[in-house]
């Protein structure tokens, strides 16, 4: 399929193994771009006003004037390409760079037109048998940037962290910034401790998951305890569960973190909150 998909690239529709950019593209020599990355579930875009409202939000952040965002626009092209690609269970990637320069300079000029890319990538969750086991989690210095909140495509030192923990197969990384726990690699982090599920406030050092708000709309629904704090190294290892929380996998479990045993198996709040989530999908999206 991959051969033959249709992308958007700058107003039009193409072959994704035909797209072309430009060398001076800011995105390609700065990473200087903002990105959202969105689930289709059967046909059906997910939780879109909150990715359009934060792909807005990151390119505010980034001086790229955000009415360049028309929503219904953007809807339809995502609409077009699950149409001509019939994509079903899959994801959206939205990706906008500053634009192309005239040579390779750090100053930007304000007039630039921004490079739009809109393409779709398949993508398999785990099954329900590999959520009840749970994964390895290690945990790493949070030496990114102090702008986390910027859904941006400079993602160098997640992708050495992540890389780092696949390398000990592990499945994500917890970040770890002067004593407390901020998110993963590539994902936000839950923990449960005495029945109270509880996640960091966000702050600019992390991104606003929307998986995370998701989440919350969930906890909230279901009436579950819930705390948005601060949580401390010790606190997270010493957590009765630990759970990591983004797009492509909404809730992953964490039953060991570095050589810790957090527990034998997912445990029961982390199980059912998977179940709300599967089930909310379920029923809206069906
Ligand atoms: N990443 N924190 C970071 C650093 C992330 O990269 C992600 C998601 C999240 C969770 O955000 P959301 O719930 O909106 O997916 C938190 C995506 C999946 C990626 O970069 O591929």
């Amino acid at each position: 399929m991959s051969q033959t998909e249709t992308v958007y690239l700058d107003g039009k529709y193409t072959q994704k193994n035909e797209a072309k950019l430009s060398i001076l593209d800011r995105g390609f020599l700065f990473g200087d771009g903002v990105y959202e990355l969105i689930p289709i579930y059967n046909k059906h875009i997910f939780y879109i006003e909150n990715h359009l409202q934060r792909l807005k939000s990151s390119l505010n952040l980034i001086n790229i004037d955000s009415s360049i965002i028309d929503d219904m626009q953007i809807i339809d092209i995502i609409k077009d390409l699950v149409s001509k690609n019939n994509y079903i269970n899959h994801y959206i990637y939205i990706h906008i760079s500053r634009g192309v320069d005239k040579k390779r300079n750090h100053i930007y000029e304000k007039s630039f037109k921004p490079t739009v890319l809109i393409m779709g990538e398949n993508y398999t969750p785990f099954s329900k048998q590999d959520i009840k086991k749970g994964k390895r989690a290690i945990t790493e210095d949070d030496y990114r940037w102090l702008k986390s909140n910027i859904k941006s495509t400079s993602l160098l030192a997640n992708v050495l962290i992540k890389n780092k923990a696949y390398d000990e197969q592990a499945y994500e990384a917890l970040l770890i910034r002067d004593g407390y726990l901020t998110e993963g690699s590539a994902s936000n982090v839950f923990v449960i401790n005495d029945n109270v599920i509880k996640t960091p406030i966000l702050s600019n050092k992390l991104l606003p998951g929307i998986t995370r708000k998701f989440l919350t709309d969930l906890i909230k629904k279901n009436n579950l305890e819930f705390s948005e704090c601060e949580i401390s190294k010790d606190e997270l290892f010493e957590s009765d569960e630990i759970f990591c929380s983004s797009s492509t996998n909404p809730i992953v479990p964490i039953t060991k973190l570095d050589t810790k045993v957090i527990s034998k198996e997912a445990g029961p709040i982390s199980m059912e909150m998977y179940q709300h989530a599967q089930d909310f999908i379920k029923e809206f999206y069906s």
